[in-house]
């Protein structure tokens, strides 16, 4: 029988490059504190949980309710026994949100643009994907079997040249983008990429899995938030970030949903997400369109962390864009020492983001709605007493 030494030595490789990564395992419901298998009582600063919905008393109750109705699962894939009348309502929910004639929803975000982009997007087509995309997006161009032509991160400009000296070489053009770059914590320029798009007629597909519930009067995104509808007509969301559950969807008009449904084999080929995910799905939204006080209290614990943090003038912050803080380091030992002295010492969850996720070592800290005044500041104190062990080398400028 093979012993897969291959597996072993590709793991001490990884554990030798400090790149090694470990579970934790939770076992009570997120939230702003949660408890480990270990007995650990820990302060989350890593979760994706913005508006402090997945344990939402009226979420969970919705997931009982469909539960009870439905059943546990959803017998079929969306073209077959899967689509209940709980997943039509949510799609025409999400399209209406998102001010879009349809929407398409997936079992998870991944799912979503992996299906979307290979399903729109062919070989003879062209791509213009920001350096900084997310995997899911990465993987579906890829899966296209498009050319790609990645962009410096942000630069229009490049964008621009790129668009400029390859776009009559392909039959069309896609610009493929995150609103909100998940590991950088910054903003696409969407009012430039839009104008780009108009100019060379490029077809736009942008990712706002971790703007939805964020950004816009009813947490719709960063392209409600800017007034861009005309300019996006195809969006992808995430029900797996603000959300507080999980699954993913595509908010377009009629006919590019119709393709997708047709095409998009993360949709056809998958088991559809269980009505009781679709039922605890529409109750957070509603609560995320009538959540404008959810979205203020988040910016308040973002502003209150990032504020704290910057008068520790040990450390090098992003600037605020976003509610997704970074504190860089000059090393992934530096990096991955405070995240464990983090945890271990002060019961903080804001583990340390590595290469190959990014460049330059960082910590990653997401603050909930939730979250406590007294919960923000003791992180700012945590920083101020383990920031003795950070070199105050200087960083220049940060590698993404
Ligand atoms: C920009 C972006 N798109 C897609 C995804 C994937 O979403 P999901 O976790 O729902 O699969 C993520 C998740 O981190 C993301 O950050």
């Amino acid at each position: 029988m093979n012993d897969f030494n291959f597996v072993d030595e590709e793991l001490e490789l990884l554990s030798k490059s400090g790149l090694k990564r470990e579970l934790k395992t939770v076992i009570t419901a997120g939230g702003p504190w949660v408890e480990l298998s270990s007995g650990k009582r820990i302060l989350q600063f890593s979760s994706n949980n913005y508006l402090g919905l997945a344990n939402h008393p009226e979420v969970i109750n919705a997931t009982k309710s469909a539960v009870s109705k439905y059943g546990a699962g959803s017998t079929g894939s969306r073209l077959l026994s899967g689509t209940t009348e709980l997943h039509v309502l949510l799609e025409k929910a999400l399209a209406k949100f998102e001010n879009t004639e349809s929407a398409v929803f997936f079992s998870s975000g991944y799912a979503t643009n992996v299906g979307v982009l290979s399903a729109l997007i062919d070989k003879e087509d062209a791509v213009f994907s920001d350096e900084l995309n997310h995997a899911s997006i990465i993987d579906g161009i890829k899966l296209s079997g498009a050319t790609k032509f990645i962009y410096n991160h942000n630069d229009t400009s490049h964008l621009e040249s790129l668009i400029k000296e390859n776009k009559d070489n392909f039959k069309r053009s896609f610009i493929v983008t995150d609103t909100v770059f998940s590991m950088d914590g910054d903003i696409a320029n969407l009012e430039q990429i839009g104008l780009i798009a108009e100019k060379y007629n490029c077809i736009t597909i942008v990712d706002e899995a971790h703007a939805t519930g964020v950004f816009g009067k009813k947490g719709a995104g960063v392209v409600e938030e800017l007034n861009l509808g005309q300019l996006f007509p195809i969006k992808i969301g995430t029900c797996s970030k603000a959300f507080g559950i999980e699954c993913g969807f595509c908010a377009a008009p009629n006919n590019v949903s119709e393709l997708i449904r047709n095409k998009a084999r993360s949709f056809m080929f998958s088991t559809s997400p269980s009505p009781a995910i679709a039922g605890a799905i529409l109750k957070s939204l509603d609560l995320i369109i009538d959540g404008g006080w959810r979205r203020d209290r988040l910016w308040q614990n973002t502003k209150l962390l990032h504020s704290g943090l910057k008068k520790n003038l040990k450390l090098k912050l992003n600037d605020l864009k976003t509610p997704i803080i970074l504190v860089y380091f000059n090393s992934i030992e530096e990096a991955m020492s405070i995240g464990e002295k983090l945890f271990e010492e002060c019961h903080i969850w804001a583990p340390a983001i590595r290469p190959p996720t990014v460049k330059q070592p960082r910590i990653r800290l997401t603050p909930i709605a939730t979250h406590s005044k007294e919960d923000v500041e003791y992180v700012i104190r945590a920083f101020d007493h383990l920031s003795k062990d950070i070199k105050p080398q200087p960083l220049g400028s940060i590698a993404y």
